[in-house]
Formats: structure tokens, sequence, C-alpha cells
């Protein structure tokens, strides 16, 4: 047989894949891999503002780190061949246990922004967390998914608006509120400082220019519709003073101006009185306030320091399961929310004692990498990690994950 024909019996030539997205995603291997096509994809301020945090970035350096203090402790020999990661949610069931955390301002990653991602959860059985500052509107979600909705309330001085926008959610199906608590001032985000990055960007010199680099990106911002907060922009008219994002505003003002300060726990006795469902604190830090948080009607808490976003030197939401969970009993739902990169670590998670690990920037780089395919892309690498570290550790269901699955690494 001559060179050519043995080559070719044996070398498979890969077809060529024409759909740049595809061709993108289709050697992803992990999150990490995501977030560098993310970094290459769009604006230095865009990837920024997702992927930074506050200060140092301890926090945010930190809520990572914490996953790998601790090795597991493998067992073998223990018949996988059945492994089922679901666990149990207010009482559904989910297929991995992972829920997308809100995250504000969706649409400056991709122009189809929470509606991509909204859609790509509802296919992996996962519930969304729809931000009080996204930029698709409670009722486009709602329009586009089939799947659990949550609606992530930031509590502003005008309690009617709050009122009006938890209403909206009851009418439109969501399952749950959300009450993010962690946000009494804004973070001092020094990358976004540096950038002298707002929402939505600016228009100038230094746009243009990053436009140039990023034509992907900036085609796409252009064609689309101006990104609105679109559940706010009923104030609009500028009743309330409020922005609604068609002028650029920084953050830190946008924040100042809107949010209340005086929140307290009364404020959270008032949400039973106007919703029915679920409610989730998202933001609790410290095992005193989880104490207090589970003596109140509430169904769930969710540990974060909001991604290292806000204070910087707080503390890792993986380090404080164990004493959260044995604070709180066992019949509360507790998220852990902050730092998952693997699926590895929202195993770890649910041994430590977590009902469920959520995730931001994960599902973000998928959406800057490759629009909704890359969302799914995240969640499908999640999941696919979550059942492999499932089976290499010898565990065939989410019951039999304990603190014993884990030892501290050396
Ligand atoms: C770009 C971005 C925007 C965010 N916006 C919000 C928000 O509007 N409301 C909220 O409660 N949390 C928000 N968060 C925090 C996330 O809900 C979540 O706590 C954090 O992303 C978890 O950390 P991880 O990114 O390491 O998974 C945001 C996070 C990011 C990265």
């Amino acid at each position: 047989m001559g060179l050519i024909e043995n080559l070719r019996s044996t070398v498979r030539f890969q077809e060529l894949t024409l759909d740049p997205v595809a061709r993108r995603l289709d050697r992803v291997a992990n999150i990490e891999d995501l977030r560098r096509i993310a970094k290459r994809r769009l604006p230095g301020g865009v990837f920024d503002y997702i992927d930074g945090g506050a200060e140092d970035e301890r926090a945010l350096a930190r809520s990572v780190e914490a996953f790998n203090e601790f090795d597991f402790r493998p067992r073998i020999l223990r018949d996988v061949s059945q492994v089922d990661t679901s666990v149990d949610l207010f009482g559904r069931s989910l297929p991995v246990p992972l829920v997308l955390s809100p995250t504000g301002f969706t649409r400056i990653a991709d122009s189809q922004g929470e509606l991509a991602v909204a859609q790509a959860a509802a296919r992996a059985g996962l519930p969304y967390s729809l931000s009080t500052l996204g930029t698709r509107s409670i009722e486009e979600v709602a329009a586009v998914s089939d799947g659990r909705l949550w609606f992530q309330v930031y509590v502003w001085k005008d309690r009617g608006l709050v009122r009006e926008m938890v209403e909206r959610a009851a009418d439109s199906g969501y399952e749950a509120i959300c009450i993010t608590v962690d946000l009494a001032t804004l973070g001092k985000r020094e990358r976004d400082v540096r950038r002298g990055f707002t929402l939505p960007p600016k228009i100038g010199p230094g746009t243009i220019i990053d436009g140039l680099v990023h034509p992907g990106w900036t085609a796409d911002f252009v064609r689309a519709d101006p990104i609105l907060f679109a559940n706010v922009s009923s104030r609009a008219d500028g009743s309330d003073g409020s922005a609604d994002g068609t002028e650029a505003v920084a953050l830190a003002q946008f924040t100042e101006e809107q949010l209340d300060p005086s929140l307290s726990w009364d404020d959270v006795e008032w949400f039973r009185s106007i919703w029915d469902g679920p409610i989730l604190i998202k933001g609790v830090q410290d095992v005193d306030d989880a104490r207090i948080a589970s003596d109140l009607s509430i169904d769930a808490i969710a540990l974060s320091n909001h991604g290292g976003r806000q204070l910087d030197s707080s503390p890792a939401p993986f380090d404080l399961i164990p004493r959260v969970r044995e604070a709180i009993g066992d019949d509360m739902a507790l998220l852990c929310d902050g730092g998952i990169r693997r699926g590895a670590d929202v195993v770890k998670a649910v041994a430590m004692g977590a009902t469920a690990a959520m995730t931001g920037r994960a599902y973000l780089y998928g959406l800057g990498a490759g629009g909704e395919r890359g969302v799914d892309k995240a969640l499908d690498i999640l999941a696919a990690e979550v059942r492999r570290a499932m089976i290499l550790i010898g565990a065939t269901t989410t019951d039999e994950l304990n603190p014993n699955c884990l030892q501290p690494a050396p």
C-alpha cells in the first residue's frame, strides 16, 4: 500500500465546522476555557465588569480556592453503574444540585442576555434567578422559559416599586424570590474604576478602539435594542428619579441613589406578607445571621459574598457551610453561592452540607464565549463533571454525599 492509501486508511479527517460559534465551542473542555474565549471576545471593560471583584479581590480568590483545600476520599468497587445526581429543592427535584445566580445587566455579554440564560437553564432543568437589575423584564423571561424561575429582589427605597415587581413575578409564575441583602452600598470594584466603566458602556474613543478589536461583540451590541433596566423602567419617566439604563450611569451612583441601606430583618418579614412561595435570603455571611434567618419564616439561605464583589476579606461561602448547617439544622435549604468553577466544587459543597450550589460567572463566561449555546456548554460541563466526580468517589446518590467524602488537602 502506498503512503497515501496507508494514511487514508488510518487517519480520519475532521469535518470542517463552518458555524463560527460551534467551532469556538467545540474544543472547550472546561469553564476556564469559556472564560478565556469570553476574555478574547468581549471588550476589556465588559469582561472586567463580569470577571472582577472588590478591592484586592481576596474574597473572590478565596471563594474559588476554598474548594481546593479539600480533597475527596474516593471509595472504590461500589457499583456505580447507576448514578443519580439529583437533589430535592423546595419540594421538587433538581437534576443536578445547581442554580443559576442572578446577574445584573446580562445583555452586555450578549444581546439575548437573560432570555438566552433562562432558556439554557430551562433546557438543563435548573432554576434561573432573574435580577432586579435584569435587562430583560420579568414577563419577557417568563414568556420564553418553561423552566423554574426565581426573581431576585434588590430592596429599592420605594417599597411600592418592590411590591409591584414581586407581584409581577407572582403573576408570571415565578417559583421563588431571592432577597439579596449584601448591597447596602456598592463594593469598590477597582477594575471598573480604572476603566471608567458605566452601564450601559459609554461610547467614547476608548470604546470605539475596543470595539474594533472586538468586532463580534460590537456588531451585536450596535444592532440590538438599547439596553434597559427592564424591570424598573416602568418608572423611567423619572418620577422616582431612577435611571433606566438608557443613560450611561456608574453603577455605584445608581445603587447609592436607589437601594435602601436601612433594610433590616423586619423587612424580611414584610416579604412574607406579600409573597406566598419560597423565600431565599442571599448574602448570609455569618453563622449568627444564619441562625436569625432560620428562625424567620423563610425557606432557604444562600451563603454568598456576591462573588467577591462586595466586601473584600469576607469569608468564602464554602468555608461557612459546616458551621451554618450545624446552626440551622437539617431541614432548611442551604445554598453555596460563589467560586464554583468545576462540577467537583458542587459535589464538595453538597458533601459539606449544602443542598445545592449557585453559580454566576460560569454561565456568564459561557454567554460571552458563545451566546445561548455557550451557556448550554457551561451547564453541560458542570453537570457532566458532577456526575463524573460522584462516580469516581463511589457515591451513587447525593444522599451519600457527606463530610466523610472529603479530607483536608495536605
Ligand atoms: C456580572 C455580575 C453581576 C451580578 N449581579 C447581581 C445582581 O444583580 N444581583 C445579585 O443578587 N447578585 C449579583 N451578582 C452576584 C451573583 O448572583 C453571585 O452571587 C456570584 O456571581 C457568585 O459567584 P460566582 O460568580 O463565583 O459564581 C452578580 C455577579 C456578577 C459576576
